[in-house]
């Protein structure tokens, strides 16, 4: 395999040796339309290191590319900068052929890959902070926790200036190309924004914690080289993404308001395009997702960088519809902040829908500006003039809390 499954260089003395999983397409409910690539990387010092391996399924793959370069048994190290399976998943295959001397991770990186897999070797823990010599390089550990898992770590390479940033400031997109800039950017723009959206919204403290460590660290930075997707290798791409994970984090708020809602007969899709045309004549830059036509992780991205949020459906055997308890529980564990809100929905005779959805997002701390709004069965004209005014008086709130 290692005549087809080549290393590619990134320096003469560092290689990717990742995989590409072109075929995914669901990562735990967040859509991945445009595949994956799992990074594992090959720094040929005194000390060969191998920083993280990939998804168990594809571990022939990265040993392919690794013996493209080097006789896998001559590694000596390997670091495991996040214990989540499609990083770790080839470390009992690599440990098992490459019998290498020594396993790193952080404390809570030991931990949790002893609870994955039944190692034949113990886990070196490293500290945050410390730095490994590798002869002809040094590496530093600093540890990064719920970026995305509580032992995450990111790993710097002195000589090369490459930061190894596991989950971090990565994105899913499968690709030969191994550079950033050399994708369309708006696809990386948006793989970007989406990954930070369905994988780290709701770890902003930490994420937070993460940037102020970095900057403390003050290292010259050349590359940063993440476990999914493409390497930031320009000064723009590098200072470009930590400045969106620091906009990100604080969940700045904008004049967009994304309406998320679902319809039995067309009765509750049509007071949500009423409300749009509202939104729209009151300043804000409306979007309009129906959960028939889309997915919870694309609407979860439009709402990174949005200052409302409006949520209908339907009353449904005395509930909200199924698509709007899929997407608010998967939105609820990624707590949206800093949304002016409002609910609606269309009910034939018991009408809690919108009412629920309301009680979601009071309990979700969003600001909610007005009581639920309700339509009897068909809206009628009146009934869409109502709605219009919804969307004004949201477009209202969420403009004045740009001004706050
Ligand atoms: Fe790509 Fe948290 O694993």
């Amino acid at each position: 395999m290692k005549d087809t499954f080549k290393a590619v260089k990134i320096f003469d003395d560092v290689y990717w040796v990742g995989a590409i999983d072109w075929d995914v397409r669901q990562f735990h409910g967040y859509l991945t339309s445009r595949g994956t690539t799992y990074n594992a990387f090959l720094i040929l010092a005194d000390k060969i290191t191998l920083i993280d391996t990939v998804k168990a399924p594809f571990a022939d793959e990265m040993f392919a590319r690794i013996a493209s370069v080097v006789d896998p048994d001559k590694i000596d190290y390997i670091v495991s900068n996040h214990a989540e399976m499609d990083h770790s998943g080839s470390l009992p295959a690599a440990i098992e052929g490459i019998k290498p001397e020594k396993v790193f991770a952080s404390k809570m990186g030991a931990k949790a890959l002893g609870r994955h897999f039944d190692l034949p070797c113990d886990i070196t823990v490293v500290s945050d902070g410390e730095t490994l010599d590798l002869g002809s390089e040094k590496i530093t550990f600093a540890e990064t926790k719920m970026c995305h898992w509580p032992d995450s770590m990111i790993t710097y390479q002195h000589g090369r200036q490459i930061l190894f940033t596991q989950d971090a400031f990565g994105m899913h997109l499968a690709g030969f190309e191994r550079y950033a800039d050399e994708y369309d950017r708006a696809i990386v723009d948006y793989e970007t924004a989406k990954y930070y959206a369905n994988i780290l919204m709701h770890l902003a403290s930490f994420i937070d914690k993460a940037l102020e460590k970095l900057g403390t660290l003050n290292l010259d930075i050349s590359m940063i080289a993440p476990d999914h997707g493409p390497i930031r290798r320009t000064g723009e791409d590098i200072a470009g993404i930590i400045n969106s994970y620091a906009k990100w984090s604080a969940q700045e708020p904008t004049g967009k308001v994304v309406v998320v809602y679902d319809s039995m007969w067309g009765s509750t899709a049509r007071m949500a395009g009423a409300i749009g045309e509202g939104l729209s004549a009151g300043g804000a830059k409306a979007k309009l997702m129906s959960m028939s036509a889309c997915h919870r992780s694309d609407v979860v991205t439009e709402i990174l960088d949005a200052g409302g949020l409006v949520i209908g459906s339907a009353t449904m055997n005395n509930d909200i519809q199924p698509a709007m308890a899929d997407v608010t529980t998967y939105l609820g564990g990624l707590k949206p902040r800093n949304l002016a809100a409002g609910a609606f929905g269309s009910y034939g005779w018991s009408g809690e829908a919108p009412k629920n959805l309301q009680k979601w997002l009071t309990d979700l701390g969003l600001n909610v500006i007005a009581d639920p709004l309700r339509v009897n069965y068909v809206p009628d004209a009146d009934d869409l003039a109502k709605c219009r005014q919804f969307g004004v008086d949201i477009a209202k709130a969420t403009l004045a809390s740009l001004e706050d």
